[in-house]
């Protein structure tokens, strides 16, 4: 189908559309040449701000305030910038068709885009109970948490259900964001999840054993090693109890569920090759169909540093992998070459008055430093994980901008360890000495 012509379409619009922006502007591309499709009415924005300050009852964060880049301190681009650059935006635009042999998507209103280059930066969509058919799952107020939109419905609802009991389902990112942020809020919250602790795809049962301990001290409640089998609703249709496995009931005016996501991939599916949930890319975010590149939480890539490919749901390889495939792309048209991805893996959470931050991988044998009391009125610890008698990763809580700059050198170089009992007692300063 003929539609409108791009040289460069990006498909999402998020944290990588808009980093990806950033790059073919810094690269020269001219008006008229890159088009952003996006399911959302706005315009790139920096997604991880929508668990934190944007549910703040005091001076929440509002758009324009954290359009992209402002995450990683730079330039914020208004809509404005786009229209200056000539980057077509089109926005509240859902692709529901992509062809790859023909280059062509559709959107949901049928209008048809063809474009030289694609890229794709769906990004993920979350997991929902009412996916594995948890009884009452559709009642009114359970709340999941992806975008604007449904950021602003929690706004809402913690405005109507002023000093309500909020029940968080899941003990992820999202479980544990949430559940501060819903406390800042005066709520009565309740966190449920199934594993012996909170975050189990990173924390030790030693970290997580501080943040149970901390949010308990703010009043929160946490029951593990259960699940939400079913929903109580009443008249209206608006939930009212959350019905535990073990057999316990919990009251409920807001349900917030946080139970993982998912990659964008289906628009591609049969078209490209997949692995590990997502689209397989080489270190330049190419797919293994020409012209076609994916960034973000969708591409499972490279993982240079550790030999191995890996998908990686974060905002920072959001970010850096939008850049990497705009300068393959813009190299690869000067006949140039640039380096393969190099990716360290950085993650971070912010919370109450905790920051922690965390570089390399978890595997392998871990070693705990520092003041993990909760009740600490400034707490510091952290985690080493060694592996064949090398450091590969590093967690710190409450660290200074060069304590984490140092604990970010140390995975990134993996230094050996020859005695682990004095890496214990050495801790934070085994880190600041490399
Ligand atoms: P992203 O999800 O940002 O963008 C995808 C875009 O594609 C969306 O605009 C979507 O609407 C659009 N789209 C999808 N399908 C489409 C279609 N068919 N047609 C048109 N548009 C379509 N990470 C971190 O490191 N630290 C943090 O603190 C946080 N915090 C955080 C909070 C919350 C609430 C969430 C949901 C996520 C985080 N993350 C995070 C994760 C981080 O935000 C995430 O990894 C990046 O946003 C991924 O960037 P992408 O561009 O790949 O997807
Ligand atoms: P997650 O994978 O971090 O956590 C999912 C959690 O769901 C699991 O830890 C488990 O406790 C729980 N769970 C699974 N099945 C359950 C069930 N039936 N009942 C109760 N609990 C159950 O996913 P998330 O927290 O939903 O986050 C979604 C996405 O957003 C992820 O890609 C995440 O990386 C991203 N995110 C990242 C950050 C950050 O990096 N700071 C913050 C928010 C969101």
């Amino acid at each position: 189908m003929a539609g409108k012509h791009f040289k460069y379409v990006i498909v999402g619009g998020g944290v990588a559309a808009g980093y990806a922006a950033r790059e073919f502007a810094k690269q020269g591309v001219k008006p008229g040449e890159l088009a952003i499709i996006s399911k959302e009415a706005v315009a790139p924005y920096e997604r991880p701000a929508l668990s934190k300050a944007y549910l703040f009852p005091e001076a929440p964060a509002r758009l324009p305030g954290f359009h992209v880049c402002v995450g990683s301190g730079g330039e914020r681009l208004l809509p404005e910038w786009y229209s200056e650059k000539g980057i077509e935006l089109i926005l509240g635009t859902e692709v529901v068709k992509a062809d790859l042999a023909s280059k062509t998507l559709t959107s949901a209103a049928g209008a048809a885009f063809n474009y030289d280059t694609l890229l794709i930066a769906t990004g993920s969509s979350v997991i929902r109970l009412t996916d594995f058919g948890v009884q009452g799952a559709d009642a009114k107020n359970i709340f999941y948490l992806r975008d604007i939109d449904d950021a602003n419905k929690l706004v809402e609802a913690i405005k109507t259900k002023k000093d309500g009991k909020v029940v968080i389902v899941g003990g992820g990112y999202i479980g544990l964001e949430l559940g501060a942020v819903m406390k800042i809020n005066n709520l009565d919250v309740s966190m449920v999840y199934p594993e012996p602790w909170c975050m189990p795809r990173l924390f030790t049962a030693g970290i997580a054993a501080f943040y149970e301990g901390y949010y308990a001290n703010k009043g929160i409640q946490i029951i593990k090693g259960t699940v939400a089998v079913g929903f109580e609703s009443n008249a209206e249709g608006e939930v009212k109890a959350v019905k535990l496995k073990d057999g316990r009931v919990l009251d409920a005016d807001i349900v917030v569920v946080g139970v993982g996501g998912r990659p964008l991939t289906t628009l591609f599916k049969g078209q490209v090759e997949e692995e590990k949930g997502g689209i397989k890319t080489d270190g330049f975010f190419r797919t293994s169909v020409p012209d076609v590149y994916a960034l973000g939480d969708v591409a499972t890539f490279p993982l240079k540093l550790f030999n191995e490919i890996r998908r990686v749901e974060h905002v920072d390889h959001a970010r850096k992998s939008a850049e990497q495939a705009v300068k393959a792309i813009k190299a690869s048209e000067e006949g140039k070459a640039i380096d393969e991805y190099d990716y360290l893996p950085y993650f971070y959470s912010r919370s109450f008055n905790l920051s922690w931050q965390f570089y390399g991988d978890n595997v392998g044998d871990t070693v705990l430093f520092g003041d993990n009391d909760p009740a600490s009125p400034k707490p510091k610890f952290g985690t080493y994980w060694i592996k064949d008698g090398k450091v590969v990763g590093v967690f710190l809580e409450g660290g200074t901008p060069d304590e984490n700059q140092a604990i970010a050198k140390v995975a990134k170089l993996q230094p050996s360890v020859e005695n682990v009992d004095e890496l214990s007692k050495e801790g934070l300063t085994f880190a600041l000495k490399i």
